[in-house]
Parts: structure tokens; sequence; C-alpha cells
């Protein structure tokens, strides 16, 4: 298994998700040498939660990185990233390759423009 499929999985290990039990990890690739991981944080307070790819960019732009390659998500069941996670995915990495994982590795290769097809960009706001 690749190390950006193997890191989304060891990431799912750290979800704090005491409210919907649902752990999930996001690995995002920025070079040969790097990847920035991140996972779900719940709070009491429900929507102040944040899901794992969003964790994972978020973390990956405060790092300085503004390039990326590649995204891996996994979830026990393979789900697929939400819609807000999908609006920020492309607005930070435009196109590029996202691999849904479960437990044991990739279940489905997909793409961010896949993902979100039509999608609103900085090019509605001119
Ligand atoms: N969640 C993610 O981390 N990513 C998604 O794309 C879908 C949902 C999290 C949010 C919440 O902690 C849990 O999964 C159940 O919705």
């Amino acid at each position: 298994m690749n190390e950006l499929i193997t890191k989304a999985i060891q990431m799912m290990k750290k979800a704090r998700a005491p409210y919907s039990n649902y752990s999930v990890g996001a690995a995002i690739k920025i070079d040969e040498k790097t990847i920035v991981g991140g996972c779900n944080i719940e709070n009491a307070s429900y929507p102040l939660s944040m899901c794992a790819e969003r964790t994972a960019l978020f973390s990956a732009i405060a790092q300085g990185h503004r390039q990326f390659i590649s995204m891996a998500i996994a979830t026990k069941t393979g789900g697929t990233p939400c819609g807000s996670c999908r609006q920020v995915i492309w607005e930070l990495c435009g196109e590029i390759p996202i691999f849904i994982c479960d437990e044991n590795g990739i279940i489905n290769e997909t793409s961010s423009g896949a993902l979100l097809p039509v999608p609103f960009d900085k090019n509605h706001l001119t």
C-alpha cells in the first residue's frame, strides 16, 4: 500500500469522534517527501466540529504549503467527502486525484473535479 493511503488510514485512529463514532482520516500529498494528515474533530456543539479533509488541508496551508498533488480519505465504510469538503478541496487544490479508502486500502479513485462538477469558484465573484 502506498504511503499516502497508509497515512490516511493511520489518521483515522487519531479522530476525535465521540458523538458520531465515525472516524475519518485524510492525507494530502505535498511532494515526494511530504504528506500532511488530518482527522475529524467533533465538539459537543456539533456544528463546531471539523472534517478530516479540511483539518488536513488547513494544517497544510498553515505550514506554508500551497500546492497539492493528491489526497486520500479513509473511513471504515469507504465514505466519500461531504459537500463542504468538496468545495474546499476544489478551491485549494484544483483538479487532483482523490483516493477513497477503507481500512484495507483504495476502493475508489476519483478526482476533485469529478466530486464537484460545475463548481462555484472565485471567477464568479468578479
Ligand atoms: N466527516 C468528515 O470528517 N469528513 C467528511 O467528508 C464527512 C463527515 C466527519 C464529520 C463528523 O465528525 C463525522 O464525520 C460524522 O459526520
